[in-house]
């Protein structure tokens, strides 16, 4: 309840049968006659209300036919259950009244294009699709928190301006302070490796900024990350620890936001088969897995099939192509002309996928060891798998200054990369730390970075060095991966991309 004798539409469960008021926003409404079907939105799920001339003043009835997508408004009527009606519960109207008419609301249900639904996103956030997203979003970080919280972790807030680059230094952020440089952060690692050494098991979650030069679905320049760190443990424990981290999250996005995934067409059924413990790779196995007959052959079949999709969508494309030059109604010419824009952008999609394969199938079929996996290598071995897969042990040159080499063969590091199955890839990164304090030294050396910019990050390893090692995991990439989007700048609110920043 909110005020009075309102309530919301998530509670019209309890009013079958009863009198009850919605006040929300006209979603959608169409009317045939003497019957007007009104779809309200109130934020917490979608009602048809129902609005039968005569049951209501023929003045308002008028007006309800009026009025404008996104109008606020109040309605009162009789509630009844629907199994086929939107949300399963549908209202008789007896009485409305109109707060705010809306006209000419710039985002009508036909398709948009990508530009301009994110320069709209302030009104875009209204659309199904993204309360879907954000209602899941809101259960992913709630999951984060409950299970460091529930399993014995300090939340640590590590700083956001930084003295110097906790990973690469190509994609930091500059900040004037005061005439001097500092860096938006790119991880809270260094800082939370300190807290480790108070604490034992440390995590810090917050906004990460990273000035990405790439343009793809995989990266934003602002993105949320949730990092662990635990003292005295080894690289095993690690991946214990981040995959039932993933699975209690995935658990509780199915058992919260179920209608939500389905609303998003989520895979919800190999959703469900994510259980610990998921699939181990060294580096080196998976290089031989990019290199090997059975890639070349998937690669080839998924070609044949991207050949197919493009088939399918061609011969639809010009069906509907034909329809549009003869005599058809409004209406019908309005629903195709929405379907061939959806269609065309598929196609290009499609183009894409078929213009990349056999590029994509050389890079790995002539992957040399040592380099790091990229994009493509990591989309590969992820759709050979059904549940996420912990690729260990990469090269030691390929990869972070912090992170410990293997004492049993010096040219790998003990880190992990887990990657979502499906093609999703990436979604958390990790390691266990170098401890040894001149093996430390000499790795920052051999990165080119200032000794002295690691002072204080160095002292850990002079005061009570212990083993220990922690993790990050990306939350667009995860949530782009849980609802099947294929553009992680869905996932949060308001993106931030190199090209593109609208709000
Ligand atoms: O693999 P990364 O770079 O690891 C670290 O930052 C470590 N310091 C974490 C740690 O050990 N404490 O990033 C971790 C994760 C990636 O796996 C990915 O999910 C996400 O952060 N990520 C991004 N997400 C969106 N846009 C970007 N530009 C991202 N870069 C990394
Ligand atoms: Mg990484």
């Amino acid at each position: 309840m909110t005020d009075n004798n309102t309530t919301h539409i998530e509670q019209l469960k309890n009013h079958v049968g009863q009198e009850a008021t919605l006040k929300g926003w006209l979603y959608n409404s169409r009317a045939s006659g003497k019957i007007q079907f009104l779809i309200i939105r109130d934020g917490t799920g979608l009602c048809q209300c129902i609005v039968e001339k005569g049951n209501v003043s023929d003045e308002l009835f008028d007006q309800l036919k009026h009025l404008g997508q996104e109008s606020s408004l109040s309605v009162t009527g009789t509630i009844r259950a629907d199994e086929r009606s939107v949300g399963g519960y549908e209202m008789a109207v007896t009485n409305a009244y109109i707060i705010a008419p809306a006209t000419d609301y710039p985002i009508t249900p036909k398709s948009h294009g990508i530009d301009f639904l994110l320069k709209h996103r302030h009104l875009h956030f209204r659309s199904q699709n993204q309360w879907c997203i954000g209602k899941i979003r809101h259960t992913v970080i709630d999951a984060i928190r409950r299970f460091y919280n529930d399993n014995g972790f300090t939340l640590i807030d590590t700083p956001i301006l930084m003295a110097a680059a906790g990973e690469d230094e190509q994609s930091l952020f500059e900040v004037d302070y005061f005439g001097k440089p500092l860096f938006l952060a790119q991880t809270g690692q260094l800082h939370l490796e300190t807290a480790a050494m108070s604490f034992g098991k440390v995590y810090c979650f917050g906004p990460t900024f990273r000035a990405e030069k790439s343009k793809t679905r995989r990266h934003l320049t602002e993105f949320w990350m949730v990092e662990p760190e635990v003292a005295f443990i080894e690289l095993d424990g690690l991946l214990e620890l981040a995959e039932n981290f993933v699975s209690f999250i995935i658990a509780r996005v199915l058992q919260d936001n179920r209608s939500q995934l389905e609303t998003l067409g989520a895979d919800i059924a190999a959703l469900e088969k994510i259980t610990p413990p998921f699939y181990r790779l060294t580096y080196t196995e998976a290089v031989d897995i990019l290199t090997s007959e059975k890639a070349r052959e998937f690669l080839a079949g998924q070609l044949e099939e991207f050949k197919n999709q493009k088939q399918i969508i061609e011969n639809r494309i010009a069906e509907l192509e034909e329809e549009q030059k003869g005599q058809i109604k409004q209406w019908k010419r309005d629903k195709n002309a929405a379907e061939l824009i959806e269609l065309r952008s598929e196609l290009a999609e499609v183009d894409t996928k078929i213009e990349n394969n056999p590029k994509h199938a050389q890079l790995a079929a002539e992957f040399q060891w040592g380099k790091d996996l990229g994009g493509s290598d990591e989309t590969i071995i992820s759709q050979m798998h059904d549940k996420p897969i912990f690729v260990t042990h990469y090269p030691k040159l390929a990869k972070a200054f912090y992170m410990k080499a293997d004492r049993a063969n010096e040219d790998v590091v003990l880190n992990f990369d887990m990657l979502a199955p499906a093609g999703f890839g990436e979604i958390i990164g990790g390691s266990i730390r170098e401890d040894d304090y001149d093996r430390l030294v000499a790795r920052i050396h051999e990165q080119n970075l200032k000794v002295e910019n690691y002072d204080w990050y160095l002292d850990i390893r002079k005061y009570g060095s212990v083993p220990h090692g922690g993790f990050g995991l990306g939350v667009e990439r995860t949530i782009a991966w849980l609802t099947s989007q294929k553009h992680i700048r869905q996932c949060i609110p308001f993106p931030r991309m190199m090209d593109k920043v609208y709000i």
